[in-house]
């Protein structure tokens, strides 16, 4: 429950949670690679448990992930056939990308996952899989995968999503062949970074990368930044809060994860950018961000959308608060999320009163609307929940969210978090 805190600032200074996908990729490289790899302050939310539980059900050594150590370590070893069902539970990064590097192992195994995970698609996945040789059953979890030779194969992926990018690059490393994979936007490269930092061959030429088969990859010792996706929540609650202040610590800036900046600059936000530096090919900075002046609308579409498509529920929220109108779209991906996310995020909105309309690609949001507390259920997706959990710090009375539990999955000290900047516990 939130009891709407009005007008009360948030001011301090914050390093939130580290990175989701690249914990994931750390993860899944580390137990790939020649020797024993460090993954420092990995997130230890329940997705990349998920993805460690996949890993030691083959056989490979995660050291203190039980214990929930702020440093972990990965031992590769040859994979076996394991033993249970792969659980991927709620995490769609584990299984698009675990089903890369299974195919082209020679071992059997099946993924399978929760409620949601198993309604989401996989056909993106397990269609160019396919044309690579891979022999693999169903089209929606579980995945039944006979894993054995591929064939390099390019592949022209019709949706911008690093998760088929990744996956494809992944079973490239053991293919005959070259592999590339185009796409109709940049989506996030962090499989592309981490490889190269590891040795393999990746040629990046417009929206195509290619990947060389490369069995020998270097082991690397990673600092995992902070997730921007993550901080995006706090970022929001920023530009709502007046008299805000915040210096996000550590925070992952890679290019292709920074969209939601760049929509805070479209609102009128301003926000400084200090002492740059690099961690495992990945951009890492501080960045401290104020309240606005004036909040005016903004327009997500194109190319944008890819570089903030996990922010857009918060950036909804956002746009309830601006001043005109406010337009999302070309994000049809948002339906195919751990939710619906264009249906569970506009109709919870619209309930606590704000002036929206949904597209099938979008959301069309009037502001500023006042909002106003209401019982909302976060649907078990957790950047709902949170997107919620936002919008109830500018409502009037209470706000209570249920399946708040969805959060921990990628952000399990976000009430913490947001207490040690001001908010009242
Ligand atoms: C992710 C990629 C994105 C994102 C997801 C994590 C990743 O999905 O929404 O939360 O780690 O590769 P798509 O690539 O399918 O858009």
């Amino acid at each position: 429950m939130i009891t709407a805190p009005r007008y009360r600032s948030l001011r301090g200074s914050l390093r939130v949670p580290s990175d989701k996908s690249l914990t994931h990729r750390a993860l899944m490289l580390g137990s790939i690679a020649n020797d024993r790899c460090v993954i420092r302050h990995p997130l230890l939310g329940e997705d990349c448990v998920s993805t460690a539980s996949c890993l030691a059900a083959l056989g490979v050594h995660v050291g203190g992930i039980a214990t929930r150590e702020p440093e972990i370590s990965v031992l590769p070893a040859e994979w076996k056939a394991p033993e249970v069902d792969l659980d991927c539970g709620n995490s769609g990064t584990t299984m698009r990308l675990m089903s890369g590097l299974l195919a082209s192992r020679p071992i059997n195994s099946v993924l399978v996952g929760d409620a949601s995970l198993s309604r989401r698609p996989m056909r993106r996945i397990v269609d160019p899989l396919r044309l690579m040789g891979a022999n693999i059953d169903g089209d929606t979890a579980p995945l039944t995968i006979r894993g054995g030779r591929l064939d390099g194969i390019h592949y022209q992926s019709p949706v911008a999503s690093a998760q088929v990018k990744s996956c494809l690059l992944l079973a490239g490393l053991r293919a005959s062949g070259e592999t590339s994979v185009s796409e109709p936007a940049l989506s996030r490269d962090h499989s592309e970074r981490m490889l190269a930092a590891m040795g393999a061959k990746v040629i990046r030429d417009g929206l195509t990368v290619t990947i060389a088969p490369q069995q020998n990859l270097d082991s690397f010792d990673f600092s995992v930044p902070a997730d921007i996706s993550s901080a995006a929540f706090a970022m929001v609650a920023v530009c709502l809060l007046p008299g805000s202040e915040i210096t996000f610590q550590d925070l992952s800036v890679n290019p292709t994860r920074t969209g939601v900046l760049d929509v805070i600059q479209q609102v009128g936000g301003r926000f400084d950018r200090e002492n740059l530096r690099d961690s495992l090919g990945e951009p890492v900075a501080e960045v401290t961000l104020k309240t606005p002046t004036a909040l005016a609308p903004f327009m997500i579409e194109g190319d944008l959308v890819p570089r903030l498509i996990d922010e857009i529920p918060v950036l909804a929220v956002l746009a309830t608060q601006c001043h005109g109108t406010s337009v999302i779209r070309d994000a049809a991906e948002l339906r195919v999320k751990e939710t619906d996310r264009i249906q569970t995020i506009g109709e919870g909105l619209r309930r606590m009163g704000a002036k929206l309309e949904l597209l099938p690609d979008g959301l069309v949001i009037e502001g500023p609307t006042s909002l106003t507390g209401i019982t909302i259920d976060s649907a078990g997706d957790h950047r709902v929940g949170m997107a919620f959990a936002v919008a109830a710090l500018i409502a009037s009375g209470e706000t209570r969210i249920e399946n708040e539990h969805a959060i921990h999955s990628s952000y399990p000290s976000f009430w913490s978090d947001l207490a040690s900047v001001g908010l009242p516990a």
